[in-house]
């Protein structure tokens, strides 16, 4: 896998998604896409199974947590239903990641990407050290649950694309960066505090940007995913 766009599909049902998808058709391009819990919650895994058939890659974000057992299981569950990318929760712990990776490999050996969310950006470090009883830096837990996901022989993290550097240097360049917070320069940031244009994105070493809105509502979204491509991709 290398760089590449993933639009976000945040649509409630099955037909707002798939007319969504329509707009593609004779386009010769065909999107990696991801499904968010919203989308699966509604149709379940056959959405998953007709937008693979036709011929997209799925990243699934249902972001995992739970004890090691039944990650391992619902995993298994995923790999089976063949989505390219799938994530969790590093604050499950390395025995749960650990888990979850044995759950999504296959008996060929072959499994989807499996990335971490390491803290959720709606978390500030008020809320952590509040909630969470959490003292050290956000960005120093952010890093450490990186470098978890990564011995626990995790793919990569989603983080912000202004993080991908940093995350590079603690894990390596070869550990995946996929970056939501993305938007064209003159575009609407809504309700991302912090965003990031596919070209920046790019020179920040991110490995996939994330984009929802600024393709989805685009009058032209073909021609918006285009873009997000040449900007950030070449
Ligand atoms: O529409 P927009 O480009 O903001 O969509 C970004 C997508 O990435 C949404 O599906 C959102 O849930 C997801 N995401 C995010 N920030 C994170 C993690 C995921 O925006 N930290």
């Amino acid at each position: 896998m290398g760089k590449d766009v993933i639009v976000a599909c945040d649509y409630p049902d099955r037909e707002t998604t798939l007319n969504f998808l329509d707009r593609f058709e004779g386009s010769g391009v065909k999107p990696f896409v991801k499904i968010g819990m919203e989308l699966f919650y509604a149709e379940g895994p056959d959405i998953v199974r007709e937008i693979k058939a036709r011929g997209h890659r799925i990243f699934l974000d249902l972001k995992l947590h739970d004890i090691p057992n039944t990650v391992k299981k619902a995993m298994a569950v995923l790999s089976r239903l063949d989505v390219d990318m799938c994530n969790l929760h590093a604050a499950g712990t390395k025995r749960m990641m650990e888990a979850a990776i044995e759950g999504l490999t296959r008996p060929d050996g072959t499994r989807p990407v499996l990335l971490a969310v390491t803290q959720l950006t709606s978390t500030d470090q008020e809320a952590l050290e509040n909630d969470l009883l959490i003292h050290e830096p956000i960005k120093d837990v952010v890093m450490k649950y990186a470098l978890n996901a990564k011995e626990s022989g995790l793919d990569g993290v989603v983080c912000s694309p202004l993080e991908a550097g940093e995350v590079h240097g603690v894990c390596g360049n070869g550990f995946l960066t996929v970056t939501p917070g993305v938007r064209f320069a003159e575009g609407d940031a809504g309700d991302q505090k912090r965003v990031t244009t596919p070209e920046r994105a790019r020179e920040l070493g991110s490995d996939y940007i994330v984009m929802g809105r600024p393709v989805t509502a685009a009058a032209d979204p073909v021609a918006a995913y285009m873009r997000a491509m040449a900007d950030f991709v070449g």
